[in-house]
């Protein structure tokens, strides 16, 4: 397995011009068109940090804030947040302009987990550690095992007393 790796060298962007076919009867981005984009740019960021095949294990709260239009041109940006044994967190960041560019704003965004999976096995796989180097990929990096535990503890795989981070958080529940 290679060393620490960079979150820059696996960031992914995405531009989709939103068509007719992608709208609902109202003109609005239809918001499973959304998801799949947003699943795809994560799972190509993810799948150059791990230098392997990915599968999505799971995807976080996803809300929808205000509308995307028919004409639109959206900007998907997917970032590595923190590696761990066989998975990793992507963040995904999602934009919207009109199509000269003007009224730019935030959409929406959400963090997805996929795990390596070795391709002859089908089994997961380690992947390599990333090096988070500004504050921003530093405070995303120390987050991501507070989210990670909610996720897995939400998924079952492991009970709220066997967190190290987020048990006060389940016990005032
Ligand atoms: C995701 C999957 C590989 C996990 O397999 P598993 O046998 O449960 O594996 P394990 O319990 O050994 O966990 C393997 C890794 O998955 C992570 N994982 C398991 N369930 C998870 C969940 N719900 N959310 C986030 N990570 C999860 C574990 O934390 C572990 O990561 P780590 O090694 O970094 O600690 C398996 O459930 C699967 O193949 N699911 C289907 C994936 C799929 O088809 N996705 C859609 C199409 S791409």
């Amino acid at each position: 397995m290679s060393a620490n790796k960079l979150i820059s060298d696996s960031r992914t962007v995405m531009t989709e011009l939103i068509m007719p076919n992608d709208t609902n009867p109202l003109g609005d981005l239809m918001g499973g068109y959304l998801m799949r984009w947003m699943d795809i740019v994560s799972a190509i960021c993810a799948s150059r940090h791990c230098e392997s095949h990915v599968v999505t294990a799971s995807v976080d709260h996803i809300s929808f804030h205000e509308p995307i239009k028919l004409g639109d041109v959206i900007t998907l940006t997917a970032t590595i947040t923190r590696a761990f044994t066989t998975s990793v967190e992507v963040y995904v960041e999602v934009s919207a302009a009109d199509m000269p560019g003007t009224n730019p704003r935030q959409s929406n965004h959400a963090y997805f987990s996929f795990v390596a999976i070795d391709k002859e096995t089908r089994k997961p796989q380690s992947v390599p550690g990333i090096n988070p180097i500004t504050n921003e990929e530093k405070k995303l990096y120390e987050s991501a095992i507070r989210r990670r535990e909610i996720r897995l503890i939400l998924a079952g795989k492991i009970k709220p007393s066997e967190a190290l981070h987020v048990k006060s958080f389940f016990a005032e529940m």
